[in-house]
């Protein structure tokens, strides 16, 4: 009988979230590039979803994962031993935030954070109402799902978290839901999901004014914004905001999977009050993945990878001129290809992949691919990756127009 091919046993034996997932045989990705089992290329434009911003297998990251193994490994549940790589990637955090964000509780996926976050706004404000932006996308487990406002993806669920209420994102007017009993506005400074869609006429400020007027926390989501994505090192410090809590995680770990939930320590501590171990976790802040966190934080820090940033957004923008481009929305190098048509978009994405290129959909927006290439990317293979990104987009045009 013949074996079965990897990628037989991968649709039979390792779980599935799609019909059609991409199943690229992946041998290895080093930088800005992930090859699969055929030796061939391909340019990464996506980073595994803003995760690899500083690339595949950045050096310092490796050999800081490197280091800790011949250390320690778990030793204890979270927030009970004193582990040093927990400790200095917090005080790096602290001293590049505001002076109110000053503690960090890890937590393992950005999905955890926002349950996190829903519970300890709850349990500051004595509050149950948690107001979430239409169109945004926090996270899969029941908390987090229940922020999701369509239906389509979360009415199988049901039923989900009580006490949740929608505003549009952008919407000023929506400001007067949030009330005397809200908890928590639970908000992402650019909404990823949507579309990438930045703020507009100082939304995010009159949304802090408005949480502030109500008394409830606001609580910015950052897993996607962080780690220089936009610009800066955080979205709110680009659309000059504080919030009460922020949560972060994908880029956070320079590949290795790890969040946090960000807030003034007497905030944060209240999980360990009134019950006490409010909220725990086994391997959350593991200290290997707390080393990779901290090299990853480091390195943006010493680099002139975030000021680069602006720059190659500019090269991305002015080079993407395609008749069925409609327009590109972008805040840094997070950015969304809106097409003229919803026809051309699986052409598109289909044949970058063809031609070496990676991108990637959004959740809630079926005319736009995704952009969220490493920030690391050298002028030179931007060039080469967005000269074969217009050839796809050319040929989807071509192929396709009167179909
Ligand atoms: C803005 C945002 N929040 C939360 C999450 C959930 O993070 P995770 O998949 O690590 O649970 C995601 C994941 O895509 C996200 O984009």
């Amino acid at each position: 009988m013949q074996a079965l091919s990897k990628r037989d046993l991968f649709l039979s034996h390792v779980g599935q979230t799609s019909t059609f997932p991409l199943a690229l045989e992946v041998s290895k990705a080093e930088g800005v590039f992930i090859y699969d089992t055929q030796g061939k290329k391909y340019f990464d434009l996506n980073s595994g979803i803003s995760v690899s911003s500083l690339g595949h297998r950045h050096p310092a990251v490796t050999s800081a994962i490197k280091d800790q193994l011949d250390k320690y490994l778990h030793t204890m549940v979270y927030g009970e031993h004193i582990q040093s790589p927990q400790i200095k990637f917090a005080q790096l955090l602290k001293d590049n935030l505001d002076e109110s964000l000053d503690c960090v509780y890890y937590l393992n996926s950005g999905s955890e954070v926002i349950e996190a976050a829903m519970k300890l706004a709850k349990r500051a404000t004595g509050r149950r109402e948690i107001i979430a932006c239409r169109h945004a996308y926090h996270g899969s487990t029941q908390g987090a799902e229940s922020l999701r406002s369509d239906l389509e993806y979360s009415g199988a669920f049901l039923p989900l978290i009580p006490g949740v209420k929608f505003i549009e994102y952008n919407n000023e007017e929506d400001l007067k839901k949030i009330g005397s009993r809200t908890a928590a506005v639970i908000a992402e400074p650019v909404q990823a999901e949507a579309g990438v869609i930045p703020p507009q006429n100082d939304y995010l400020k009159k949304l802090r004014a408005r949480c502030h007027e109500m008394n409830a926390l606001l609580v910015l989501d950052e897993i996607q914004t962080g780690f220089g994505r936009t610009g800066q090192l955080f979205a709110h410090q680009k659309y000059e905001v504080i919030p009460d809590l922020m949560c972060i995680g994908k880029a956070m770990g320079g590949g290795m999977p790890i969040g946090g939930l960000v807030g003034h320590h007497e905030l944060i501590n209240l999980f360990a009050k009134k019950p006490d171990l409010g909220h725990i976790t086994t391997f959350g802040g593991h200290p290997v993945v707390c080393a990779a966190a901290y090299a990853t934080l480091q390195t943006l820090l010493a680099s002139d990878i975030i000021s680069g940033v602006s720059t190659k957004e500019k090269i991305i923008k002015s080079k993407l001129q395609h008749p069925i481009i409609k327009e590109v929305r972008s805040s840094g190098l997070m950015m969304a290809v809106e097409l003229t048509k919803r026809k051309y978009l699986k052409h598109v994405v289909n044949k970058a992949m063809d031609n070496g290129v990676i991108v990637d959909y959004f959740l809630f927006n079926n005319r736009s691919f995704r952009l969220a290439p490493p920030l690391i990317y050298q002028e030179d293979e931007l060039h080469e990756a967005l000269d074969r990104l217009l050839e796809a987009i050319d040929y989807a045009h071509k192929k396709y127009e009167k179909k």
